[in-house]
């Protein structure tokens, strides 16, 4: 592994990339990966390009020959002409992240954070999470043949637990107050030797820059005006932007997207404090939203999110729940079933239109980072319906319905 430093992303600090370190020991900021500015895309005629092959120059800082392949990443932009026309853009395209391995975005966070804690000699994994990324974890770390473990909440619902376990992790149910379990977590890393690879770890967050890549690759090489991302602890959005500044410097793109984060308004810390114009998120009191998986009260890399919006023209806002089930609703009508906090990517469009916040003239990515397969109790508050008829009256009934 190469010698290469992390900078703070608030007091520019550097440190060693010689560990899991994830925060600043000065201010305790999130630290990034240096923005790689001279980086060369590799294609291959190869059917099945990995991901980090294709982008291993913007990668200098990990051995990649520790790579864990399940075939994450390098997902369709899916333009929707209608749905366009309907919320009222010019291009309106979905970064379709639910085909992923473990069907959300967090499967390429997931390889780099395992590449890095290989990279580093560790041979035991961890990460706190009740949802995508326990998943995504469980599945790298099989991968892997590494020891895992998966520190989820004690009320968590079977319907989550299951597809976690069914990867074979150390799977424990936490009593207490999980809101502490962040910090709980790097306490035990430390002392158990475990390489956590959590929300917002440093390399889990430069493995989403890919993302961007590959929308600029997919877009001709033409940044869109805006990226919506679903946004909870702050790592996919911090990740999707240095993936821009990569390729802004590297001379793909000549202009950066404005990033858009979009937050539940049943849990929208960072929303709250952007709407306000403070520096610093405060812990959102008395969460609630169906939109589990971005139900983090107090982010940890919501300051950091603050400085990308601020510094680069971007903003933040918020959808109801009944916003983001009825666009899960009209998604499906397209073709994508994807979970609620997706959805409510498109669920802000209309809104931001409507309020002169996104132009009309715009082009538009919505990022949809998670399958609706994740979360069937969701469906249940769409009473849909299905007709039944006897074989015998086939023939009449569907001429009729159909
Ligand atoms: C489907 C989905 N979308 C968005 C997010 C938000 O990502 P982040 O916590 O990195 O902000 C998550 C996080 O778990 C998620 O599972
Ligand atoms: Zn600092």
């Amino acid at each position: 592994m190469k010698a290469y430093e992390l900078g703070c992303s608030l007091c520019g600090r550097t440190f060693p990339n010689d560990s899991l370190r994830l925060r600043c020991t000065e201010c305790g900021e999130a630290l990034d990966t240096p923005v790689i500015k001279e980086g060369k895309i590799k294609p291959t005629e190869k059917p099945g390009q990995n991901v980090l092959e294709r982008y291993s120059d913007f990668f200098p800082f990990l051995n990649l020959e520790d790579d864990t392949r399940l075939g994450e990443g390098l997902t369709p932009l899916i333009q929707d002409d209608v749905l366009a026309a309907e919320v009222g853009v010019a291009a309106l395209f979905f970064k379709n992240e639910t085909i992923n391995p473990s069907w959300s975005f967090k499967d390429r966070g997931t390889a780099t954070g395992i590449i890095l804690a290989k990279n580093l000699g560790h041979d035991k994994i961890g990460t706190v999470s009740t949802g995508n990324m326990a998943v995504s974890v469980a599945a790298y770390g099989s991968r892997a043949g590494i020891k895992t473990l998966v520190l989820v909440s004690s009320t968590i619902a079977e319907e989550k637990l299951n597809p976690i376990a069914i990867y074979d992790p150390c799977l424990v149910k936490v009593k207490g107050d999980y809101s502490k379990m962040y910090d709980v977590a790097l306490e035990l890393g430390e002392k158990l030797g475990i390489a956590f690879i959590n929300s917002d770890a440093t390399m889990r967050v430069a493995g989403y820059k890919t993302i961007a890549y590959e929308i600029c690759e997919q877009n001709n090489f033409e940044a869109p005006d805006y990226v919506i991302v679903a946004t909870s602890a702050g790592g996919q959005m911090r990740g999707i932007f240095q993936g821009f500044l990569d390729f802004s410097h590297s001379g793909y793109i000549n202009r950066l997207p404005a990033m858009i984060a979009a937050q539940a308004s049943g849990c929208a810390p960072i929303a709250a404090a952007f709407e306000k114009g403070q520096s610093k998120v405060s812990c959102f009191e008395n969460p609630n939203t169906i939109a589990g998986a971005i139900q983090n009260p107090f982010p940890p890399s919501g300051n950091a999110v603050l400085r990308i919006l601020k510094e680069y023209g971007g903003f933040t806002v918020t959808g109801s729940d009944d916003e983001m089930l009825t666009a899960q609703r009209r998604l499906g009508s397209r073709g994508l079933f994807v979970q609620p906090e997706s959805a409510l990517t498109l669920a802000v469009v209309k809104k931001l239109v409507a309020s002169g916040k996104i132009k009309a003239g715009a082009k538009v990515v919505c990022v949809l980072s998670g399958s609706g397969l994740k979360y069937t109790a969701a469906l249940e508050k769409h009473a849909l319906k299905a007709h039944t008829c006897r074989l015998e009256d086939a023939e009449g009934f569907v001429s009729e319905v159909f």
